[in-house]
């Protein structure tokens, strides 16, 4: 159920749940200094109690009220890319953020969205954990759409026009003297090597080090479908097929097009629209063309669809 801002503000000041349109993806929000309402997101979310949120803010000196101590480099990267696709974990007095929205750490991650009608709503209702309003595991919500079809059409959505990267936020923390990227996201690490100096690496994600962002550690973006990656596609025979639509498969196959294979940007953007739809298909399993340069955006997207194949290095 769509709703006004005025009614979405309303009911977040008076400990409900309200979809959020973002710049990435829908949020699921409810106000930090609301207890009882974050509790329901994980319950709605069947969100397991040790993975934390992030907290909205509509600007950066907001987070000063909560941080115990600002890293090197804090305000290059806020100036730069806040308002935008950005999360900043940070060390926080650890009584100013209920321990529910850390999951017990000693850290929080902040994030000032861009998107128009997601701003104006904070700043009418103060700081809003949000996480992907979707049932945990499954794809982001993309579409309002979406969101009803995890949560009921009676779910109040505010209304806000969809300009999403499609993608969630690529998150920092700082470790050992430099910033790490801890989740791949909308901004590709060339965006912060421009700032800092630095090309972040990709902590925990590449390697096998244990991942400092909870959320690494489960199942994540999946449909029901089994999904097959592959840079072949020739085990494609009568299967759906996740395609481009510059390039040519089988003509026995359906194909369902993420975009053209030249603009990661557009893929991005339809991407977990198509997964979902294999689920309104009621597809069984679906062949995925990977055959991508792992570069830039792209390597976000190849992130998302290893993991929602559940699938490490095994591609074809
Ligand atoms: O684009 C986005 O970031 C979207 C929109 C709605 O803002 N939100 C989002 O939230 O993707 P969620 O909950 O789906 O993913 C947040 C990730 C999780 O993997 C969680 O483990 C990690 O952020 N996270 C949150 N707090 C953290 C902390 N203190 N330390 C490390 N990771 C943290
Ligand atoms: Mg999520």
């Amino acid at each position: 159920m769509r709703i006004p801002i005025e009614q979405a503000a309303t009911l977040l000041k008076s400990g409900k749940v309200v979809a959020v349109p973002t710049e990435t993806v829908y949020g699921l929000g409810a106000a930090l200094d609301c207890p009882s309402a974050i509790e329901q997101i994980f319950i709605l979310k069947g969100r397991p109690s040790n993975n934390p949120l992030i907290v909205h803010v509509a600007e950066a000196e907001v987070v000063q009220g909560y941080v115990s101590s600002f890293p090197e480099g804090f305000m290059t990267l806020a100036k730069a890319h806040w308002p935008g696709p950005m999360t900043l974990v940070l060390e926080v007095q650890i009584e100013k953020v209920p321990a529910i929205v850390r999951a017990g750490l000693p850290t929080a991650a902040f994030r000032v969205p861009r998107h128009a009608t997601a701003q104006r709503l904070l700043q009418m209702t103060g700081p809003l954990v949000m996480p992907s309003a979707n049932l945990s595991g499954t794809p982001s919500s993309t579409r309002v759409e979406h969101v009803e079809a995890d949560f009921g059409h009676d779910f109040p959505v505010l209304e806000g026009s969809g300009a999403f990267a499609g993608l969630e936020s690529t998150i920092l923390i700082y470790v050992e003297g430099r910033w790490q990227i801890i989740r791949q996201g909308a901004l590709p690490p060339s965006a912060f090597e421009k700032v800092l100096g630095y090309a972040p690496s990709l902590r925990g994600i590449e390697s096998n080090v244990a991942p400092l962002c909870p959320g690494q550690l489960f199942r994540h973006y999946a449909p029901k479908a089994q999904l097959k990656l592959s840079k072949t596609c020739r085990l494609a025979e009568g299967e759906i097929i996740l395609g481009y639509r510059d390039r040519v498969y089988p003509s026995s196959n359906r194909i369902l097009s993420l975009g053209r294979s030249t603009d990661p940007h557009e893929i991005a953007e339809n991407l977990y629209a198509t997964l979902r739809s294999l689920d309104t298909l009621e597809a069984d399993s679906a062949l995925v063309d990977v055959d991508l340069p792992l570069e830039g955006l792209y390597a976000t997207i190849l992130e998302r669809l290893y993991k929602a194949a559940q699938q490490k290095k095994e591609i074809q």
